[in-house]
């Protein structure tokens, strides 16, 4: 049997960004898992203008060749992780422009967060996150990871030094993102 696909969605977009090295070592733990096909989806590379279709996103009448190239990724994936900076105790704008363009894409899939910032370590842009996915119909795991300071965890090389906790919170996540997403599979069939 395929495996599912596991993306692992990259929130910043800025020069210097945490975020590339965050979501590298986790696509990397994701790929060790032996679990899934990974891809990296970076936010800064996808560069979606600010949401610019004309009809709402459930009817999937996309009229922008970006809003279909967005589709077609988001659409292939079985499970998601989101890598998220908190920004003003939520996460990054560009992250929410990106879903918002579309709909059933996301459906039925479960979500795992990856967080970090300062003290908080992000929890309160996943708190927000977990909301707007679960209105996407998306299934948000309990399991996931918080890195609080995130500058402290980058070695001279701009390169991830996990703790063990976070290697083994990012074990848990991949785990129970693996068993949702076969469980959430039958979900996406057609009703007959
Ligand atoms: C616009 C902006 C707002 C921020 N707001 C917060 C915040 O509310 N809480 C926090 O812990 N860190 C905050 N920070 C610090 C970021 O979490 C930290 O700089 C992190 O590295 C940002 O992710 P990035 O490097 O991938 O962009 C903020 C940073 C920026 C640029």
């Amino acid at each position: 049997m395929d495996k599912p696909v596991l993306q692992v969605i990259v929130a910043s977009t800025r020069p210097g960004r945490a975020g590339r090295a965050v979501a590298e070592w986790v696509h990397g733990k994701a790929v060790s898992s032996g679990l899934f096909e990974v891809e990296l989806v970076d936010l800064a590379e996808v560069r979606l203008p600010f949401l610019d279709e004309p009809h709402h996103p459930r009817l999937k009448q996309y009229v922008n060749a970006h809003t279909k190239e967005w589709s077609a990724t988001v659409d292939r994936a079985d499970a998601y992780v989101f890598v998220t900076p908190e920004y003003n105790h939520s996460y990054p704008g560009v992250l929410k422009n990106a879903l918002d363009y579309l709909h059933h894409e996301w459906q039925h899939k479960p979500a795992g967060f990856v967080s970090y910032g300062g003290v908080s370590g992000g929890t309160r842009a996943v708190a927000a996150l977990r909301h707007v996915v679960s209105t996407l119909k998306m299934v948000p795991l309990m399991e996931g990871v918080i890195i609080p300071f995130v500058p402290q965890h980058l070695g001279e090389d701009g390169t991830l030094r996990p703790s063990d906790v976070m290697d083994a919170s990012a074990d848990a996540m991949l785990g129970e993102l693996a068993r949702y997403s076969g469980v959430l599979g039958a979900m996406r069939q057609p009703v007959a």
